[in-house]
């Protein structure tokens, strides 16, 4: 298995540019399955969850093929299997997003059930409910979730009992062809749903609403399709202004969108960075300094995400003060701590709060990533600890971040990457 090896002490300065945004691009390609007419997606991030989803879409016989600017095409009407199938799923949970998409256009879909995962058991309750609602059979048998349409979905008004980003996603898509208005009441409000229906309004379908808690979807007969850019990457961009914040850097995010990131801005500003921002750059500059500790709690979009949470762990863990940081979308996601205390920080555990007291110095260990974040959050520690830090089972890190050693030896830290 490869492995990151970093030697610690680089201050980062310089710019870096954005990818595409994995979570925009996941549902997106999902929703490609709605769509008669071709379609051709743009910004699509080199990440191994969109090569899995690119070859799931190859497995139900749909035609897929990039060209040389990375732009992906894809045409559905080769379509030959309605079955997600287990090998797959079990790779990447977000596999289930074809469930909506292809139930909606064939009255049919088999997903294998996505099991739990490491930062917790995450549930799929809701997608399946929402789609009963528009009047689905849905039976769990062999471990598939095998879900049916007599003739189109019906729209219906859905009130969601906990905000989920997935289950919103596959809603909104299945909501799409079915026949009438759907309503989803208690929706996500993730700049990433607002993504999907940007780009599922330029295939043909006709979403209201999103980005507020209430959204609209009024079912069309058919999609044509189209081209579609997707977002810059908001988690990757909060990466890199952590990592800078971390090693006292000056660092310019490029190709971003600065109106997604607000909660991580107000954070990033509390530890003492200075932050300027133009339409489509953000640059931190933490003119030497060392980060003042900061406290937050995740919650659902507007509010702090879970998926920079850990970064900011590690931010904290060379702070000045004591910070708190509070989980509350996911049960079992302070997985970082226990590296990050190898490296010598001082970080207790209450509940699903992480109390971290900063430390002068951490110091370079052999680490291992247990989940996407988590391993960003021990490549920044890497960066900042004294001597050298390896961070074993990057595979978590390629699933969500493209080129990151490249990136980070753009910026002068130094990182590379050893073959295991
Ligand atoms: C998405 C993101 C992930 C991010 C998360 C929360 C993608 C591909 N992934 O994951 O990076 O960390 O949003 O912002 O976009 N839940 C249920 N029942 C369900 C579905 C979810 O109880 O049917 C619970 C989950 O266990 C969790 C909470 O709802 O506690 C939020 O999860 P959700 O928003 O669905 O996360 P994902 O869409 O899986």
């Amino acid at each position: 298995m490869d492995k990151l090896i970093i030697q610690g002490g680089a201050v980062l300065r310089g710019d870096v540019w954005i990818s595409g945004s994995k979570n925009a691009a996941l549902p997106i390609l999902s929703a490609a399955l709605l769509s008669e007419g071709l379609v051709t997606i743009a910004n699509l991030p080199h990440l191994q969850d969109v090569t899995t989803t690119i070859e799931l879409l190859g497995t139900l016989g749909v035609t897929v093929s990039l060209d040389e600017k990375r732009r992906l095409e894809v045409n559905t009407s080769t379509l030959k299997s309605l079955t997600a199938p287990y090998e797959l799923v079990k790779t990447m949970r977000a596999s289930i997003l074809v469930l909506g998409p292809m139930l909606a256009r064939y009255g049919e879909a088999n997903v294998s059930f996505p099991g739990g995962c490491a930062i917790g058991s995450r549930p799929v309750d809701l997608h399946l409910r929402g789609l009963e609602a528009m009047g689905a059979t849905i039976e769990i048998e062999d471990g598939y979730i095998k879900a049916r349409s007599d003739g189109r979905l019906k729209g219906a008004h859905i009130l969601m009992d906990v905000v989920s980003v997935g289950a919103t996603e596959n809603i909104m898509m299945a909501a799409a062809l079915a026949q009438g208005t759907t309503v989803i009441e208690n929706a996500a409000r993730e700049p990433e749903i607002i993504d999907l229906a940007k780009c599922m309004n330029t295939w043909g379908a006709d979403v209201q609403g999103a980005g507020s808690n209430t959204i609209t979807i009024n079912g069309v007969d058919k999609m044509h399709g189209g081209y579609y850019k997707v977002m810059p990457d908001r988690i990757e961009t909060g990466t890199y202004l952590a990592a800078a914040a971390a090693t006292g850097g000056k660092v310019r995010t490029t190709q971003t969108d600065p109106s997604t990131m607000g909660a991580v801005l107000l954070k990033l500003e509390e530890t003492g960075a200075i932050i300027t921002q133009g339409d489509d750059w953000i640059e931190l500059d933490m003119q030497g300094k060392r980060p003042k500790a900061i406290s937050l709690t995740t919650a659902p979009y507007p509010a702090f995400p879970t998926d920079m949470q850990a970064q900011l762990t590690a931010v904290n863990a060379v702070a000045d003060g004591v910070g708190t940081i509070t989980e509350t979308i996911f049960e079992n996601r302070l997985m970082q701590v226990q590296e990050l205390n190898r490296m010598g920080a001082n970080i207790v555990v209450q509940g699903n709060t992480a109390v971290v007291t900063g430390v002068d110095k951490l110091k370079g260990a052999p680490v291992m990533a247990s989940d996407l974040r988590a391993s960003a959050a021990l490549v920044i520690a890497g960066l900042v600890a004294e001597g050298e830090t390896a961070v074993d089972r990057i595979y978590h890190i390629d699933r969500g971040y493209e080129c990151i050693e490249e990136k980070l030896q753009l910026l002068g830290g130094k990182i590379k990457r050893v073959p295991g």
